[in-house]
């Protein structure tokens, strides 16, 4: 992270965080609908997945956005190739994007990373299981 604009990008994440925040006790959309015992989301499908938890940042479109903040694209971007590595993100966050850990089912981030892959253009080989979400 650079020491330049610092103080945007805490702005930013805090922002973020909030909408982060919200979205997740978000009632009323079936979408994010949390079962009471586990409380994590109850979406099933990948692209349930990403409007519940990722849009916010990437943008419906998947091409990210910048502005108060940078949020990279999804779509066409190559570092998406490495299953190994998306998965990773999605699994533990990176800087500025939170980890999905504690919030989705290893089966959710499962199924949200291969969404990613092949949308918004995407088409990367190589579908990801719960076996290979790193410890
Ligand atoms: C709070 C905002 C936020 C949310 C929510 C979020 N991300 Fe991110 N995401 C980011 C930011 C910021 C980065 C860039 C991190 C960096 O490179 O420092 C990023 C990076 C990524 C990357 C790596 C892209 C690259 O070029 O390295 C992937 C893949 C990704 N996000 C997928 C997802 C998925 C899938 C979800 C939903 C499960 C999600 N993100 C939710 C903010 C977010």
């Amino acid at each position: 992270m650079q020491s330049k604009g610092n103080f945007a990008l805490i702005g930013s994440l805090l922002l973020a965080g909030n909408f982060f925040i919200s979205s997740l006790f978000a009632d009323g959309d079936p979408q994010l609908s949390i079962s009471s015992d586990s409380g994590r989301f109850d979406a099933k499908k990948g692209e349930a997945l990403y409007r519940a938890s990722c849009q916010g940042c990437h943008m419906a479109d998947g091409k990210g956005a910048s502005g108060a903040g940078f949020y990279p694209s999804l779509a066409g971007n190559v570092r998406l190739m490495s299953a190994e590595t998306t998965l990773k993100t999605v699994t533990n966050g990176l800087n500025g994007m939170p980890g999905f850990r504690e919030y989705l089912t290893d089966d959710q981030i499962v199924e949200v990373v291969n969404y990613v892959r092949t949308s918004f253009g995407n088409n990367y080989k190589g579908a990801v299981r719960t076996a290979d979400i790193p410890k």
